[in-house]
């Protein structure tokens, strides 16, 4: 048996490496550094388009032989894994030639494809072909967020009735985060989501020029429904979500890092009134989580024990996809609603 897995990486911009000099980032903090700190992993080679700077290149280890073109490293280090993290419009390309070029396992930065159709061509093949795929939605990957899902599911706040949360800085490049953490933690308790209406945000938020800031409702199978409303990321960052039940409320904030529990507390103004407390109890946070760590482990976990599956796989980032599409298409159509056939 081998001693090590190797690894090849493509894309080295900001997520894929340059993070990982922000100073106040938790590391890792990219693909390249998430491989580079797991000591069951050879980073065999890393392809880049561009001229990689000097001050980067100085942090890539010795045994990494970089390359322009990926077919070629592929071909040449024969690697374990693949991960991708390029523009969102090159990840059908690259995902569907590692396939061919007999990968098994690949970790894609979000989106799975830049279209539904893409999105329906890619999932066909990967199952034909037996490969397992590592979306990265990072909440995911995050240990505090698994467990808050255990406890939605046994009931720490009862019976769920009523979602809110916010983003910033357009649907596709942000939204999409939000909608799959909605879904990773609404999921069991209210199935999957059957119908959204999507509206404009008209407040000249800011947001990538091709990707618009769009406010939607998201209804579940249970009939649960949860907003999602846009902010303004050049007045601040956001990811609150509020989650309302029978018994209390739970607050995720910081951008997903703390979560908060609000019981229920007899009324201190209103005789025969209950109301939420205003203290919380920390769940969890303000520390981040290691989640490129998790999301290192469950890629090699996922190549080494046949059980072991994709904490994000490549249907739920076409389902995610699809409730975007929905969303932005009910914000052309007069805000209708529009349903989605997505099964549970
Ligand atoms: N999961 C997250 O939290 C998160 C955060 C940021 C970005 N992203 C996603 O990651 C992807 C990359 O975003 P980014 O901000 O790092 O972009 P970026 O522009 O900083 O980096 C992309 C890099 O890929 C390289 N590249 C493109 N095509 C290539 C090819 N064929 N071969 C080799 N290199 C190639 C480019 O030269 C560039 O350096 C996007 O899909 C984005 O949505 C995800």
């Amino acid at each position: 048996m081998k001693k090590f897995v190797s690894v090849c990486h493509i894309g080295a911009g900001r997520i894929g490496f340059t993070l990982e000099f922000d100073k106040k980032r938790l590391k890792p903090a990219s693909h390249i550094g998430m491989w580079k700190k797991n000591k069951q992993v050879k980073l065999s080679g890393i392809c880049e388009k561009k001229k990689i700077k000097k001050i980067f290149l100085k942090k890539i280890p010795k045994e990494t032989n970089i390359y322009k073109n990926y077919i070629k490293m592929i071909k040449t280090e024969k690697p374990d894994i693949v991960s991708i993290a390029t523009w969102k419009d090159t990840h059908f390309e690259i995902t569907s030639k590692c396939i061919d070029l007999g990968i098994k396992i690949i970790v894609l930065e979000k989106p799975l494809a830049n279209t539904l159709k893409q999105a329906k061509f890619l999932i066909k093949k990967i199952k034909k072909n037996n490969v397992k795929v590592l979306v990265n939605h990072r909440r995911r990957f995050d240990k505090e967020i698994i467990k808050l899902r255990k406890l939605i599911k046994s009931g720490i706040i009862g019976e769920i009735i009523q979602a809110t949360s916010y983003y910033v800085y357009g649907i596709l490049t942000t939204g999409t985060h939000l909608v799959d953490t909605l879904r990773m933690l609404l999921n069991d308790v209210a199935g999957d989501v059957q119908s959204v209406t999507g509206f404009k945000n008209k407040f000249g938020l800011y947001h990538p020029k091709d990707d618009e800031n769009i406010d939607g409702v998201l209804t579940f199978k249970n009939n649960l429904k949860a907003t999602i409303q846009s902010l303004n990321i050049k007045m601040y960052d956001n990811f609150d979500i509020y989650i309302y039940g029978t018994k209390g409320k739970i607050l995720i904030t910081g951008i997903g890092r703390s979560g908060l529990i609000y019981k229920i507390i007899k009324s201190p103004e209103h005789k025969g009134f209950d109301e939420l407390d205003q203290k919380s109890k920390k769940m969890f946070g303000p520390k981040p989580r290691n989640q490129f760590g998790l999301l290192a482990n469950n890629a090699i976990d996922c190549l080494l024990k046949k059980n072991v599956k994709p904490l994000c796989d490549d249907k739920d980032s076409f389902i995610d996809m699809m409730i975007i599409d929905a969303l932005l298409k009910s914000s052309n159509q007069k805000n209708r609603t529009i349903k989605l056939k997505i099964k549970n």
